[in-house]
């Protein structure tokens, strides 16, 4: 089965061609085409809802069409179209979802309305497009009970995952996503947006125990998790710093870049803490990362070292770098394992779809 993905929920609109075998544990990705206007957004320092949605009308048919002529396929080979019908802004979900909604009425294609953060889990069962040593790394399939760790812009989510199609969420922030956290850090350094990859950067040439930030919640009894602290915690330390330097109150290239590494290392503490209490509670055989955050290299690499450390018997799986932050493929993946087509008259945006 040939399954047509599409994601515009956010300022990400992708497109792109999977194939699935009916025993297949992971689908095999033909073409992933993204087209992103965070360069529009970056100079504004975040998303105006309203411009994310001109831009996904710009992009959204050049893009099928490059994800289509890619894998040399055409709308005829389609048997599915799996669409993101949310969470996220309400202008940009709108185009993928009436797109998808007419090109399953004009090709009699079924389609099959996909939850965007279910997309961010289901990057860990895509099969990359041919590649030697992504084979090598992606080439074990998540086995069940999973745990998945969602952290995105939007959300940072703790599942459980015992088969596909069962989930059951335990716990989330009450506040800000992490990622969301990194953004607006970001932007009290005086980094572009979005801060989380410009934090990255910066924290490889900072100290992550300068500063020693918050960890709300780290110990406490349940999955949730709260960053919002760490940003005033942030906010005041620079305050601070500003009041004692210069009259001009910058801030230097190493306090920028040690602020980021203790930023940084906070965070994951949290992440990797609650994540590895879920594993251990619920007796996983697979950790699953997904978002944006998780392309973080520092993450991947204490997730790596903890896991290997503590001998728990759960796999570690990553998305390869460019199928953690928004993608369609995911969502032609989450299609093809959650298989339920609705007829495009029943199917709607839902900005504020959760699990
Ligand atoms: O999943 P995503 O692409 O979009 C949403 O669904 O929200 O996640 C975007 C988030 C942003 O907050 C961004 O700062 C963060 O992912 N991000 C990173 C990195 N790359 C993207 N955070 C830390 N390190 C990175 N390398
Ligand atoms: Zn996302």
């Amino acid at each position: 089965m040939i399954i047509l993905g599409l994601e515009t929920s956010c300022d990400e609109t992708g497109a792109a061609t999977v194939e699935g075998k009916s025993n297949s544990n992971k689908v095999k990705l033909l073409s992933n085409i993204v087209a992103s206007s965070l360069p529009l957004h970056a100079k504004s320092g975040g998303i105006i809802p309203e411009n994310a949605a001109r831009e996904q009308i710009k992009f959204i048919i050049p893009v099928i069409k490059e994800a289509l002529s890619k894998a040399r396929l055409e709308m005829k080979d389609i048997d599915s179209i799996a669409i993101t019908y949310g969470p996220g802004l309400i202008g940009s979900l709108l185009i993928g979802v009436e797109t998808a909604k007419t090109l399953s009425y004009i090709y009699r294609i079924p389609l099959i309305p996909t939850n965007h953060l279910l997309g961010h889990i289901y990057a860990n069962f895509i099969e990359p497009i041919s590649n030697f040593k992504f084979r090598i790394l992606n080439s074990a399939v998540p086995e069940f009970p999973a745990i998945a760790l969602i952290v995105s812009g939007g959300h940072t989510d703790l599942v459980l995952m015992r088969q596909h199609g069962s989930i059951r969420w335990l716990g989330g922030t009450r506040d800000d996503a992490a990622g969301e956290a990194l953004d607006k850090i970001g932007r009290i350094l005086g980094l572009p947006y979005p801060g989380g990859p410009y934090i990255e950067q910066a924290a490889k040439t900072g100290d992550p125990n300068k500063f020693i930030f918050p960890r709300p919640l780290i110990g406490s009894n349940d999955f949730d998790f709260s960053f919002s602290g760490l940003k005033t915690a942030v906010f005041r330390e620079v305050e601070a710093i500003k009041q004692l330097a210069s009259p001009e109150g910058g801030l230097n290239n190493q306090t920028i870049s040690d602020i980021s590494a203790s930023v940084q290392k906070t965070i994951i503490d949290v992440l990797v803490k609650k994540t590895v209490k879920a594993a251990k509670q619920y007796n996983a055989k697979s950790i699953l990362l997904g978002g944006g955050v998780a392309a973080n290299q520092t993450l991947r690499e204490t997730f790596n070292f903890k896991l290997s450390t503590l001998n728990l018997g759960a796999q570690l799986f990553v998305p390869t770098k460019s199928l953690s932050t928004d993608n369609a493929a995911m969502i032609a993946a989450t299609g093809f394992f959650n298989y339920k087509q609705i007829n495009w008259q029943k199917v709607d945006a839902n900005p504020s779809l959760y699990f």
